[in-house]
């Protein structure tokens, strides 16, 4: 692509194909087809030595790349969380690579810098967070939550810093406190920060899948008795499998008497408080320490973009800045996000953001967030109706667990076994893609509603998809 006319003519070709993938989604598998190593055969084993033509590598990106895709931005993805990217967040994802922007510093490109701060605060506002919150952009929540934790390691005034952890008998063994729902990059930030797994203490939760407080304070108590120190306890607001929200607000009390750092995993369930009905779902997360939303999940923005919001912007910067001399700047430029966390080099996120929020507008998201919960609730009237079908969890947002138990079926393992052979049914056809979980020991199916192109139709032939299948899978 030498020319600028070569390359009009592959951008008008790239246009298209977007346009029409919008337009028609649903044409492909949901789940990819494809087996173990098809695309790695496919392709050769050695880069070409001269250069090839766009329309051969565009021809090859449908033929080869596309069947290999499975498909996030299909309305009948219900697996894990689904999300969506808007029309428009893609636009602004061409402009980025277009500018090329490394937002490593303010002065490399002070727009990015700044529209970080002006977007990730507009988004503090629909939540309803105070203005001490600060916000950051990080590719996904799992670093979010790692650089939390280090930001929480840092604030025991420890000097681990500077003379690390290793052969330090000064040191006591620093306690995570989870749930058993808790997703799991917390456990792998503690593994990486060297508390070591050990030192995750899993908090019981009660039969609504969240974390039960009296046993973390119990926890927290029997570990300072103990000589250790605790470092930071993990609250969910939207847990993986099943959606719960741990009782945010009480767990604020009990860390904050004990002075330990409360982390508010909010990436699934977050954006659910910026419809005025969910609010109470931030409630006590606005005295926490820190909070992880993700717009790439539930705001149509698309991978990557999670936001970290931190109380103490200075302590984090002391956990990780480290200026070499090629990269200092004068005390009059901005601030310098490289010094907020583990990476050097930063895309320009924010301009995604950007352009959902101003495209879509704070009542756009709503409607989207309301249509998504009315289609779950739905979809969970229809399942609680049905003879056989059974709901296993309270199903407050987008996201609905249930099986089916055959008729006089009595042994768990059986259904168990059934159930894994429903979703396995769906996930074949193509026509929708969904999850399966455990929820206590046994097999569970789940629907995550989050696309913005989902409609009732698609929901309705998911559930028939179910019936089907149910109907057609031996009890046993
Ligand atoms: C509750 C929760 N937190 C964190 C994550 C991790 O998200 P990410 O992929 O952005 O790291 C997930 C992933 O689904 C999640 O469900």
């Amino acid at each position: 692509m030498q020319s600028i006319d070569e390359a009009s003519a592959a951008f008008a070709r790239v246009e298209d194909w977007i346009a029409d993938y919008f337009r028609d989604t649903r044409r492909y598998p949901v789940l990819s087809r494809s087996r173990p190593g098809d695309l790695v055969a496919a392709l050769p084993t050695h880069a070409p030595q001269d250069g090839e033509p766009f329309d051969a590598i565009f021809d090859d990106f449908e033929r080869l790349i596309i069947p290999g895709i499975t498909h996030w931005n299909h309305p009948r993805f219900f697996a894990y969380f689904a999300i969506s990217s808007g029309r428009i967040a893609v636009l602004a994802e061409a402009l980025a690579a277009a500018l090329d922007v490394n937002a490593m510093l303010w002065r490399t490109s002070p727009a990015a810098t700044e529209l970080e701060d002006v977007t990730l605060d507009w988004l503090r506002l629909m939540l309803g967070l105070p203005d001490a919150f600060h916000g950051i952009v990080y590719d996904t929540a799992s670093i979010g939550g790692f650089t939390a934790l280090a930001a929480a390691r840092e604030s025991l005034g420890l000097d681990i810093r500077a003379r690390g952890m290793a052969g330090r008998a000064d040191l006591p063994a620093l306690r995570v406190y989870l749930s058993p729902h808790t997703h799991s990059h917390i456990e792998k930030g503690a593994i990486a920060l060297g508390v070591g797994r050990d030192n995750v203490v899993t908090i019981p939760a009660d039969d609504d899948f969240a974390m039960i407080p009296a046993a973390l304070a119990q926890a927290i108590d029997d570990d300072l008795a103990a000589g250790m120190r605790p470092m930071c306890a993990v609250a969910t607001v939207g847990t993986t499998s099943t959606t719960s929200t741990d009782p945010v607000a009480q767990l604020r009390e009990i860390t904050a008497a004990r002075n330990v750092w409360l982390h508010v995993d909010a990436a699934y369930g977050g954006p659910a408080a910026i419809l005025p009905e969910f609010r109470w779902l931030l409630d006590g997360a606005h005295a926490a320490d820190s909070i992880v939303v993700n717009p790439h999940k539930w705001m149509f923005v698309p991978v990557d973009l999670s936001v970290l919001y931190v109380r103490d912007l200075e302590l984090l910067r002391r956990t990780f800045s480290l200026i070499p001399d090629i990269l200092a700047t004068p005390e009059t430029d901005g601030r310098n996000y490289m010094d907020y966390g583990l990476q050097l080099g930063r895309r320009f996120r924010a301009l995604k953001l950007w352009f959902v929020l101003r495209s879509y507008g704070v009542s756009g998201i709503q409607e989207r967030l309301r249509a998504h919960i009315a289609l779950a609730q739905e979809l969970a009237g229809w399942i609680a109706r049905e003879p056989g079908w059974e709901i296993l969890a309270p199903h407050p947002l987008s996201v609905v667990c249930f099986r089916h138990v055959p008729a006089g079926a009595r042994d768990e393992v059986a259904i168990d076994d059934h159930n894994l052979a429903i979703v396995d049914i769906i996930n074949a056809s193509g026509e929708a893609f969904m999850s399966s979980t455990r929820l206590l020991g046994r097999v569970v199916l789940r629907i995550a509603i989050g696309n913005e192109r989902t409609t009732r139709d698609d929901v309705a032939l998911v559930w028939d998809l179910l019936r089907a299948a149910a109907a057609r899978t031996p009890a046993a």
